[in-house]
Parts: C-alpha cells; sequence; structure tokens
C-alpha cells in the first residue's frame, strides 16, 4: 500500500509499503478513505518535535471502513464507518475512566510516565504508524474507533479525528465563559476551530493573532477582531482594544514554531531577545534540516508565551494547546505569577469529545468544513505537505484521499 513514510528530519516520502495485519485482539485495519496534515507533522519533519523513528508512516487523522477486526472487538464489524482518535488509549486505566486520554497508563509500550501515545509521532510516543496511508492498525479499536452517524461526511468527519476535538479542548481548558474577551494565538485550524469553539461557549469579543492574511480573513469571516503581528504589536492592540484591562482568556494555538514579528513596531522589540531566542532554538530543535524554503523551525519558540502573559487581564486563563517538546523550557513564569494566571495545557483526550462533537456536526450547530480548504490525492502528498508547511495563501486545512475513492455519507 501507499503511505507517507518519516526518513528523517526536513526527508518524508510517499512509499509502497506493507499492510497492517491484526496483531493483537483488541486491534481492528481500517481501510482509510480521509487523512489529513496537521501541524503537528510539521513540527516533526522541522526537528522542533524530535525522536523521529526512520521508517514511520506519518499522520494521525484518519476516517475509514472497518476491514478486519480482532476477536476482543465486540462493537464493531467490517463495514463500518469510523473516525480514528488522533490520541491511543486503552478505555481501561483510572486516567482513561476519567476522560484523559492522553495520559492513559496503559497504550503507551514506553509505560506510564513516558506520555501521550498518537499515531505516526516520535519513539516515545510509541512509536506507532501513522495514519496518512491506505490502511491502518488500530490499537483498542473497542475504544479507538467511533462509529460515524448517517449525514455526517468523510470531509466533516476527518476534522473531528484531532483538530475540531483539540480546538473545543483549547476553548474548555481556557474556561471561556458567557461574555469573556477571548484573544487566539495562530489563525491555522487549530486556531479557527478555537474561535468557532469560542462563539459556542457564548465569548464576548475574540481576537485573533497571525500575519497569515488568508488565515486572518478566515477569522474575520467568523467574526474575530484580527490583528497582524507584523503590522502592529499584538500586546498593544489587546490592550488597546480592551480599555487597558487585557484580555480575559487566551488560547496558544501556535506552539514550538512560532515566528516573532519581522517588520512594524514589534520586529525592533524582537530584534533585542535574538540571542535568547537563539538559545531556545538549539534547545528545541538540535537538528533542523531546511530545503528550498521548505521545513523552516519558527524563529522564537517563546514568543506567543510571552506575548500571552503581557496582554492576558490579570487573574486570566491561558489555554495552551500549540504543541511543545520537553525541551522548550521557557516561560515567563514570574509574570504570570504576579498577574494571578490560571495555567491549562496539554494533549488533546480526543476520544472524550468526539461523539459530542459528531452530534453537533450532524445537527448543523457546528459546519467544520468551512475550515477544509484543500482536498488532495494521495499522489500530491508531498507538493501538499510543501504548500502547507509554507503556508500558501489560502492553503488552511489539507485533507487527503489515501484510497482514491471518495466515501460519500
Ligand atoms: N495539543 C494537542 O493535542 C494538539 C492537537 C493538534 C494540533 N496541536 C498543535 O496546535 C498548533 C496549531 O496547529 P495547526 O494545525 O493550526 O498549525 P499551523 O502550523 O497550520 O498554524 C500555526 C499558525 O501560527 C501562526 N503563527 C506563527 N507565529 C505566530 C505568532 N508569534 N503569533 C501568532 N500566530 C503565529 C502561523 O502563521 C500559522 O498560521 C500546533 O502546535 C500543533 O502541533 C496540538
Ligand atoms: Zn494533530
Ligand atoms: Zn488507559
Amino acid at each position: 500500500m501507499k503511505a507517507v513514510v518519516f526518513r528523517g528530519v526536513g526527508d518524508i516520502r510517499l512509499e509502497n509499503v506493507a499492510e497492517p495485519g491484526i496483531q493483537k485482539p483488541n486491534d481492528a485495519i481500517v481501510r482509510l478513505t480521509a487523512s489529513a496534515i496537521c501541524g503537528t507533522d510539521l513540527h516533526m519533519i522541522r526537528g522542533t518535535m524530535a525522536g523521529m523513528k526512520p521508517g514511520t508512516i506519518l499522520g494521525h487523522e484518519g476516517v475509514g471502513i472497518v476491514e478486519e477486526v480482532g476477536k476482543a472487538v465486540r462493537n464493531f464489524r467490517p463495514g463500518d464507518r469510523v473516525v480514528i482518535p488522533s490520541t491511543i488509549a486503552c478505555g481501561n486505566c483510572s486516567y482513561c475512566r476519567e476522560g484523559y486520554y492522553a495520559q492513559c497508563d496503559k497504550a503507551n509500550p514506553n509505560g506510564p510516565d513516558a506520555g501521550t501515545a498518537f499515531f505516526g509521532g516520535p519513539v516515545m510516543t510509541g512509536p506507532f504508524d501513522g495514519l496518512q496511508a491506505e490502511y491502518a492498525r488500530v490499537p483498542f479499536a473497542n475504544i479507538g474507533l467511533v462509529k460515524i452517524p448517517d449525514g455526517v461526511s468523510d470531509d466533516q468527519a476527518i476534522l473531528v479525528s484531532d483538530i475540531v476535538p483539540t480546538s473545543w479542548m483549547a476553548a474548555e481548558n481556557a474556561e471561556v465563559c458567557d461574555g469573556n474577551t477571548v484573544a487566539v494565538f495562530g489563525c491555522g485550524p487549530v486556531g479557527q476551530f478555537a474561535i468557532a469553539c469560542a462563539k459556542l461557549m457564548n465569548a464576548g469579543r475574540i481576537f485573533a493573532i497571525d500575519t497569515i492574511q488568508s488565515r486572518l480573513e478566515m477569522a474575520q469571516e467568523q467574526g474575530a477582531e484580527i490583528i497582524d503581528f507584523n503590522a502592529e504589536d499584538p500586546v498593544e492592540a489587546l490592550k488597546g482594544f480592551t480599555g487597558g484591562i487585557g484580555v480575559d482568556r487566551i488560547i496558544d494555538a501556535v506552539g514550538v514554531d512560532a515566528n516573532h514579528p519581522h517588520h512594524g513596531p514589534g520586529a525592533k522589540k524582537a530584534w533585542l531577545k535574538t540571542p535568547k531566542n537563539a538559545i531556545e532554538k538549539k534547545m528545541v530543535a538540535p537538528r533542523t534540516n531546511p530545503s528550498n524554503g521548505n521545513w523552516h523551525p519558527g524563529d522564537a519558540p517563546s514568543q506567543v508565551l510571552d506575548w500571552a502573559t503581557k496582554a492576558i487581564a490579570k487573574a486570566g486563563t491561558l489555554s495552551i494547546i500549540g504543541v511543545y517538546p520537553e525541551t522548550a523550557q521557557s516561560f515567563p513564569i514570574g509574570a504570570a505569577m504576579n498577574k494571578n494566571l490560571t495555567l491549562k495545557m496539554g494533549n488533546c483526550n480526543h476520544r472524550k469529545y468526539i461523539p459530542m462533537l459528531l452530534d453537533k456536526i450532524k445537527s448543523g450547530v457546528l459546519d467544520p468544513e468551512k475550515v477544509l480548504t484543500q482536498t488532495e490525492p494521495m499522489t500530491s502528498v508531498l507538493e501538499a505537505y510543501r504548500a502547507f508547511d509554507t503556508r500558501q495563501p489560502g492553503w488552511i486545512k489539507v485533507e487527503l484521499k489515501p484510497s482514491g475513492t471518495r466515501a460519500v455519507a
């Protein structure tokens, strides 16, 4: 079968690989009808999420048809249409039973303290082969698959595999309540849905910060008040727009590959921090391999954390959903402590939110397809990766069609 394979930092390939088979009684084999590219995949290829094993199949978003189930899988059968949660969890341990699927004690073969297990990630996450492939083995399929209700299309369901639940958790962690002012840093797919989820939670004003015009425009279409960090200082802008108070709730939907401003009033301040940024960059990504304009890591890993702690209101809540590797150790703890901030963060407990979000889509409360800007056949996957990596105008969320056949709801 064809799959996207990680060969090294800055080196991914579309290869022919062996099809997976059932290895354990709780496994299922799924024929993927949709996959997608996530900002997290970019961290791995840019080297800011290190520890990938060459030969690992990438991708952690998937929708498909169950082909085969192990003998302990009693709630699914071949032919079922399913969405695959990105994180892998056992469903039995105390963490899973409390809904902390991303902190499962059993799913990660490296042990309970190794962190979140997920498809297509570094060695410390399993490693498990990913979902940018024609077929995938899903461990703990009893809990690791969710049936797609009739009336929900592949294009909608693929967004529920990872980014919609991630954004929902980001807004929930931000403690968004009626009337709150909310700022979302980063207008990639996760930021776009964080805006949508904050709206569903009755936020008052929502601000969106990025510098890619097509992404800012999409945020504005959702009703967010937009700020281009290369045109104005986002801290001054957010303070100014809120009468000097700052924003009640802030969501970091950028993560480790954050950039500092290269133009405008923020650029001069950023220049002063160049030595600090250089040290941080080296710590988070000891090996990088940019080539032909692709796979450049961000140049200021703690930029958003710095801005967020300055622009947030006293006693506000900062929700960090953008990914940071363990080697990222810069956080303005003094500023946060002295403002009585609440900090909440982490990998998404996807399985907890997926059934509820599928219901919201089926009933029309949430329309995720607006954020899906590209649907590409697997044969164009490398070009699609390159365009998403360089944030080409209009490229926001990219769906992949692994089998070439389009499943309809
Ligand atoms: N915690 C989880 O479970 C989870 C799940 C999925 C994705 N993520 C993470 O969420 C983040 C966003 O994912 P995505 O797919 O939307 O990624 P993306 O790369 O498409 O989007 C990131 C956006 O941030 C913008 N940006 C860069 N520097 C900025 C700055 N200083 N201020 C404001 N914006 C800035 C970029 O221009 C880009 O539009 C990534 O870190 C990804 O790994 C986390
Ligand atoms: Zn992801
Ligand atoms: Zn568990």
